[in-house]
């Protein structure tokens, strides 16, 4: 039964590129992303990315357990988590965004920009000096959001990604 449910819960989940009507405005907060909310987290993020591109949660449980690794939360006024960020703390002075996702309905509210902005103050509050992160070719808005904050493509990535499509890895100094 535990493994039909399963099933059935991976059929139901929706991808990014299914149609969406924006929610209703509201107040937005940021604030560090805790075990405890790792369920929502990651129901979060499955909304956000198509199948393929999911992590799974086993990832989430390192992320949220490990001290090398920070993440934040966007919390709308009611407490419910709408989109989230993390980063590692590399030894060279280099944080590296390992996710970042925003669910359909609250896109295009300037949320990404506050949650990377609010990485970015706490990177150099610890004395890191550069912030990198990989990006499908593929992925425009993506791109556009991290040129929008000055990051530059440094490197294309043959087949960075595991269905083969490369990636660009960018970085910005901070
Ligand atoms: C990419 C993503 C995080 C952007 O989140 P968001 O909260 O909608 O982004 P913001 O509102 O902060 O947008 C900031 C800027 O990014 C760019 N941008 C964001 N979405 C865009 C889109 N759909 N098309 C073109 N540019 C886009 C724009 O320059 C935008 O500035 P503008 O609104 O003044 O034009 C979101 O679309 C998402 O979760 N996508 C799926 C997950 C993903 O691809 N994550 C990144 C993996 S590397």
């Amino acid at each position: 039964m535990a493994v039909l449910q399963k099933i059935r819960d991976i059929l139901s989940q929706k991808d990014d590129s299914e149609p969406f009507e924006p929610a209703p405005p509201t107040e937005y907060k940021i604030k560090v992303a805790t075990l405890d909310r790792i369920d929502e987290i990651y129901k979060v993020h499955q909304k956000c990315f198509k199948r393929e591109e999911r992590y799974s949660k086993s990832i989430f449980n390192h992320l949220l357990s490990s001290p090398t690794a920070i993440g934040y939360c966007v919390f709308t006024s009611d407490d419910k988590i709408v989109g989230s960020i993390f980063v590692t703390l590399e030894e060279n002075g280099v944080g590296h965004i390992s996710t970042i996702g925003i669910l359909p309905e609250h896109r295009r509210r300037g949320l990404a920009q506050r949650l990377l902005s609010h990485v970015e103050e706490m990177l150099k509050e610890k004395g890191l000096t550069i912030i990198r992160l990989e990006v499908r070719v593929s992925n425009i808005p993506a791109q556009n959001l991290y040129r929008k904050l000055g990051f530059a493509i440094v490197q294309r990535l043959a087949g960075y990604y595991s269905d083969g499509e490369d990636g660009f890895l960018m970085v910005k100094s901070l």
